[in-house]
């Protein structure tokens, strides 16, 4: 077991411009016996002052806290513990701000695509999800010593750290990643945990393509940025590429691709035809339309050019689309050049970088290899929605503005989540673009919802 002492913690103030908070926080505490990244493989827990004196904090006590735990992956790179701080403006950061709702917070650090030790790489898939279901596990065994209801975590995570907030949720004792826990000196616990908010799930990765190109594949041209280290500042600047012919070729390839998945998964009897049009599309237009009709109630204008016709109740998708602009290239996820952070994650201890698709093997321009099944299996929350140890409770938000993966991906999460009868909060709320923790008072209500 790896140690933990009750008494090594400090006392902490913050003071925000609406509140002060007071907690104790325990830093960089191991959470498995034998760490493959001894400083990244630790946990800081945060506890409400007021549970130390047998005091209440918004209706929770040192038992019933729910534990929130979020984690700083992007990139799928390696992250460190989140912790609670200031901004400059006076306002709380997410766990700051989760303190002060009285929830007790845990972060963990864990393994990412870059991270290596003796010039080997030891953070490549599924490494990332091995130490968070690690950190579950510790939490489990220290709950006793700690405050916080075990039975009441809930990840939290954007982007990258979406994803993995889902799979953590999904994949709760799975016995497939025992043997990566073993390796690592993981508490012999149970990893579920009870609810999952994810912020722009990048997940479902070898899906991903086809799903881009069936959203995308109209636009030939890319809307990205170049970022420019300017003195201490990086600059950054829109950019518009044109899409080579044949990576259009390959755009044609992936989107014909697409239905049949959609049909032989057939997320709640939602079906695609050949042409990308039909009842999938059809629920995707709906949740726009949606998102739309919320904007507008707080008084957001819905520009013409977007392809949404209020009065109407229509969505032109193809326009949408044009609307938001394409940002990838295809393949988006799984490159010819093995550019994509994708291709990093699936790299092996030797190599750095590899294809994890049979599309992206065959139509390599480096000689790229091939990931095993396992490993990518592994990374992906759709392959556990069914699993009886998922998480009940989802919180799924994807920004209407969002162009790092296809809407498909997280609809195809909500809706397979609710095929499997779990509940499921989701909506692509308008102009948000790729970012998370945008709404933290509705993300905690849903939380109190969900605990009490
Ligand atoms: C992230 C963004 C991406 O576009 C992607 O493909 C993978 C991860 C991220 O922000 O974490």
């Amino acid at each position: 077991m790896p140690d933990f002492d009750p008494a090594a913690c400090t006392s902490e103030h913050l003071r925000g411009n609406l509140t002060d908070l007071r907690f104790r926080a325990w830093y960089g505490v191991p959470y498995t016996e034998h760490p493959a990244a001894p400083e990244l493989q630790v946990l800081h827990i945060f506890i409400p002052e007021e549970y130390f004196t047998g005091g209440n904090k918004n209706g929770y006590t040192a038992r019933t806290a729910p534990i929130f735990f979020p984690n700083a992956v992007g990139g799928y790179m390696e992250a460190p513990p989140c912790r609670p701080y200031v901004y400059e403006d006076g306002t709380f950061n997410t766990e700051a701000a989760a303190l002060a709702h009285g929830y007790v917070v845990v972060s963990a650090g864990a393994r990412g695509k870059n991270t290596q030790m003796n010039s080997r790489n030891i953070g490549k898939a599924p490494s990332v999800i091995v130490d968070l279901k690690a950190a579950v596990r510790f939490i489990r065994s220290v709950a006793d010593r700690i405050c916080g209801d075990p039975d009441k975590i809930i990840s939290n995570g954007t982007s990258a750290g979406g994803a993995m907030s889902a799979l953590l949720a999904a994949s709760g004792d799975s016995p497939l990643y025992e043997p990566y826990l073993n390796e690592i000196g993981a508490v012999p616990e149970s990893d579920r945990i009870f609810a999952a908010s994810c912020y722009c799930p990048i997940t479902n990765l070898e899906n991903s393509d086809t799903a881009y190109e069936w959203q995308y594949g109209h636009l030939d041209r890319q809307h990205g940025h170049r970022w420019e280290q300017d003195g201490d500042h990086w600059k950054v600047t829109p950019v518009v590429n044109r899409i080579p012919e044949e990576r259009m070729a390959l755009s044609a390839l992936l989107r014909r691709a697409f239905p049949d998945y959609i049909n032989r998964t057939a997320p709640h009897g939602l079906t695609m035809k050949e042409d990308g049009t039909g009842s999938f599309a059809d629920h995707i237009k709906q949740l726009i339309l949606d998102s739309a009709k919320t904007a507008v109630q707080s008084g957001t204008e819905i520009p013409s050019g977007s392809g949404v016709d209020l009065s109407a109740g229509t969505v032109d998708f193809p326009k949408y689309c044009t609307y938001i602009t394409r940002m990838k290239m295809p393949c988006a996820f799984d490159d010819p050049e093995l550019h994509t952070y994708e291709n990093d994650l699936f790299g092996s201890d030797t190599v750095d970088k590899r294809h994890f698709t049979q599309f992206g093997l065959e139509h390599s321009r480096c000689g790229g290899e091939c990931a095993p099944d396992e490993p990518v299996f592994l990374m992906n929350a759709m392959n556990f929605i069914r699993h009886k140890g998922c998480a009940q409770h989802w919180r799924i938000r994807h920004g209407a503005a969002d162009r790092d993966t296809s809407f498909a991906i997280p609809v195809l999460l909500a809706e397979g989540l609710r095929d499997a009868g779990k509940t499921v909060d989701f909506c692509l709320p308008w102009g948000v673009p790729h970012s998370g923790d945008y709404d933290l008072p509705e993300l905690f209500a849903w939380i109190d919802r969900i605990c009490r």
